[in-house]
């Protein structure tokens, strides 16, 4: 599988959640790195418990920055973020559980949710934010 390319058209033109962003999707090119057969378990729990960790906190500034500055779709932010939560959730669970986890329809979904989170989602605050927000 491909991994997803950053270029410009990612940039929600704030700096501090672009580097976020960044972030989460090295994370997952790690994931799309990792061999679909005879992959180290561990390895991929590890990466997925970086992942919970790092949209947990990215989302929750996220939100934060939204609800300070009245942006008036917070709500379908907050539902989206909250229903990847819950399937990231049971990923991991899945991945403890059965140590086996990265068949191609977990990346697929994790790769789809994100592009199009960031790309779609996202960007409809971009002219809300960049017009209130310091760089
Ligand atoms: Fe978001």
């Amino acid at each position: 599988m491909k991994k997803i390319v950053w270029d410009d058209s990612f940039s929600v033109g704030i700096e501090e959640l672009d580097k976020q962003h960044k972030q989460i999707v090295g994370v997952i090119n790690r994931l799309i790195d990792e061999p679909k057969e005879g992959f180290d378990p561990d390895e991929v729990a590890k990466i997925l418990d970086e992942l919970t960790k790092f949209a947990h906190y990215h989302f929750k500034m996220e939100e934060q920055l939204l609800a300070e500055h009245g942006y008036p779709d917070l709500q379908a932010q907050q539902d989206e973020h909250k229903e990847f939560r819950v399937e990231l959730a049971n990923l991991c669970m899945d991945s403890m559980k059965n140590h086996t986890i990265i068949p191609i329809n977990v990346l697929l979904y994790l790769k789809e949710w994100w592009t199009d989170h960031i790309l779609v989602k996202d960007m409809k605050y971009r002219p809300f934010l960049t017009g209130r927000v310091g760089k």
